[in-house]
């Protein structure tokens, strides 16, 4: 490398340095703004969180917390950090916070590690039906470390069946009990699930990643003051940046730190953590509060309009920001559906049905989230339209080029990061 391109390095910005990357950012917001987003985990972040994610905080060692670091150099770092502990605990009423997991994984992974040894039973509920694999499934590291027990949802109804939570606590004597999950539509009854770990001497985890946004507003029961520990991610209604955090009771504080960092972690990454302070400032506003309650419209509306074209809503409904849309008295596969939407430029996955009888590689399910779609300003009319290109796509004779240009229509309507080019400038200043 040449002296002069060092200098270069040191002082153009990224589509100078890198056009190639640069160049696919750029797309990356181009697909972005022209798909009808409804992927249930997803939404877009705030600019000032973005700009936080892009800023030289990423650039400081701070292994360690507030007041106890491995390096010097740290008192900013410090303040950063307490913000963001500080914010969190407020906004959601907790005792401790941690902020510096690198993703709702390690969340997770790091609550196992503070309050179980390996062999411990947790009761969770599975993945098909629901919950998530970081909630003891063979496939991820809780599920090869802990001894896992399933709960699951009614076959009547599609919700989570109380009694049969009450049966396996008694039976199994759990160390853990799990609540909450990644494909769940319902309110999560966390008071039922802190009874019956009351009952067996159980503690008790509440996974809210997918709903803590609406918890911050107030449109879903608060889980702090029931559970031993919370967890979540930010970057999914919460609308943060990508990452994860656990709240959890004093007494539980100090196990729970030291399996985040050392345990578990190295170094956090301080410039996602200053965007996670800015994150929760932002949901506590009542502006967060009023998208919150638009998601939660939204979802309704989506869920009734594609109920009223006879497609099946699990469950009759959502109380959330998600939906599944049940395909088994239809000729689609999750998967098969799942593509077909891409094709007119609606993104959706596909999800099994709890007690599906289709092969497991074969899912009768899709999960669609409003989260997306509502930041950029979709209202219930435009849900209206997204249902009607959602079940004219399922059509036999479905016109796709006609259904793709309606996606467009829409997501023209709906300008997402107008006059943003898809990252932060360091050179403007
Ligand atoms: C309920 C739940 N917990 C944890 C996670 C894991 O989050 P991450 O992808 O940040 O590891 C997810 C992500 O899909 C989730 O839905």
């Amino acid at each position: 490398m040449t002296a002069e391109s060092l200098d270069l390095y040191r002082s153009a910005g990224l589509a100078e340095v890198d056009p190639e990357i640069a160049s696919l950012i750029e797309r990356e917001l181009e697909r972005q703004r022209g798909t009808i987003e409804l992927i249930a985990s997803e939404s877009f972040s705030w600019p000032g969180v973005l700009e936080a994610l892009g800023s030289t905080a990423a650039n400081k060692y701070a292994s360690g917390y507030p007041g106890k670091r491995h390096y010097p150099g740290c008192e900013i770092a410090d303040e950063i950090e307490q913000l963001a502990i500080d914010r969190a605990k407020t906004l959601f009423g907790a005792e401790h916070a941690n902020v510096q997991p690198y993703a709702g994984t390690t969340a997770n992974e790091a609550v196992y590690l503070a309050c179980l040894e390996p062999g411990d039973t947790i009761l969770s509920l599975p993945f098909a039906q629901g919950g998530h694999p970081t909630h003891g499934d063979e496939s991820n590291l809780s599920g090869k470390l802990y001894n896992t027990v399933s709960y699951g949802v009614r076959r009547d109804n599609f919700l989570i069946d109380y009694d049969q939570v009450r049966t396996l606590a008694l039976e199994h004597r759990p160390r853990l009990i799990i609540c909450g999950g990644s494909a769940y539509p319902r309110i999560v009854e966390v008071e039922r699930f802190r009874e019956i770990a009351d009952e067996v001497g159980a503690l008790l985890m509440c996974d809210m990643a997918h709903f803590a946004g609406l918890v911050a507003a107030g449109l879903h029961p608060n889980p702090v003051p029931h559970c031993d520990f919370v967890t979540s991610t930010t970057h999914k209604t919460l609308a943060g940046p990508r990452g994860g955090f656990v709240l959890c009771r004093a007494e539980h504080a100090r196990a729970l730190d030291e399996a985040v960092f050392p345990v578990l972690q190295g170094g956090p990454l301080l410039d996602t953590i200053a965007a996670k302070a800015t994150c929760f400032e932002i949901a506590g506003s009542e502006a967060f509060a009023g998208y919150q309650r638009r998601v939660r419209a939204n979802a309704d509306r989506l869920a009734a309009e594609l109920a009223g074209r006879d497609l099946d809503i699990l469950s009759g409904g959502t109380d959330s920001h998600m939906l599944l849309v049940d395909l088994r008295s239809t000729e689609w596969t999750g998967a098969d559906a799942e593509k077909r939407l891409h094709e007119v430029g609606v993104a959706v996955n596909e999800i099994a049905i709890p007690h599906d009888e289709r092969p497991a590689d074969e899912t009768s399910g899709l999960r669609l989230g409003s989260p997306a779609v509502t930041m950029r300003g979709f209202d219930q009319e435009d849900m209206a339209e997204v249902a009607a290109i959602i079940v004219g796509a399922l059509r036999a004779d479905a016109d796709l080029n006609s259904l793709h240009a309606r996606s467009a229509a829409l997501c023209a309507r709906r300008p997402l990061y107008p006059g943003f080019r898809g990252y932060c400038s360091f050179l403007a200043g």
